[in-house]
């Protein structure tokens, strides 16, 4: 008797500018596929949220370093997402999605010391997926599959026009700046959002979320050999 194939571990990198939908088709792709899901945007909101508790600003790199030094990080399952602990400490959704945060994220995710003290920390999510029995990882955010995961198997890349994904925002009623969050991620040095060679560009605008999903599910699916 053959033993039955084992389906492969795979990595799914979802990125684009704020507003595109990543979180809410990554978290959909999670539940389908069994992937461990992962909100790289939450990760920067949160080390940002605790710099601006320690009154450390952005202007100052030799503060953040020093900020960064201290902070001890560790993974927190919930359901499907994996939540980042700052010191022991998931930060709240509230704290995360604050106006202050939303305004102060981008300034702190262009410093190179703040993203290197991430790099390791993503990258070991993948196996600490394997280790939870999960069939891969789906990792939404700005530079998965550019620096990240460059060899992920699916590497998709979401567009929207700023004036929908303000809508969006707005209706979730939220006070967010996607336009000037886009500017500076797409205009800084180290790791800027842009759509990597050889991902496939999904222009969201006039499709449902669940067109969108369906886009990135048929070649997973096909991989996987699923429905
Ligand atoms: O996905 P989000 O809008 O919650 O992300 C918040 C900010 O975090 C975004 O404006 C830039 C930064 N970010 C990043 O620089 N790299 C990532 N991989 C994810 C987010």
């Amino acid at each position: 008797m053959t033993a039955p194939a084992v389906s492969p571990f795979i990595i799914v990198a979802i990125d684009g500018g704020a507003g595109t939908g990543k979180s809410s088709s990554a978290t959909l792709l999670s539940e389908r596929f069994n992937l461990l899901h992962v909100d790289t945007g939450s990760f920067y909101r949160a080390a940002t949220a605790e710099f601006l508790r320690l009154g450390v600003t952005a202007a100052d790199p030799a503060a953040v370093r020093g900020a960064i030094s201290g902070l001890q990080l560790r993974t927190r399952l919930n359901g499907r997402d994996a939540q980042m602990e700052i010191g022991g400490r998931v930060v709240p959704d509230a704290e995360i999605r604050s106006p202050a945060v939303n305004a102060g994220v981008s300034l702190f995710a262009a410093l190179p010391e703040v993203r290197a003290a991430l790099l390791d920390y993503q990258r070991q999510l993948a196996d600490f997926a394997r280790a939870h029995s999960f069939r891969g990882i789906v990792l939404g955010g700005r530079d998965i599959g550019s620096v990240i995961f460059p060899d992920a198997d699916f590497r998709f890349f979401l567009h929207v026009d700023e004036a929908v994904a303000e809508q969006r925002r707005a209706r979730q009623g939220q006070s967010d700046s996607i336009k000037e969050r886009n500017r500076l991620d797409s205009s800084r040095k180290t790791a800027p959002l842009l759509c990597p060679a050889g991902a496939s560009y999904i222009d969201t605008t006039q499709l449902t979320l669940a067109e969108v999903v369906e886009k990135m599910a048929a070649p997973i699916a096909a991989k996987l050999g699923v429905p």
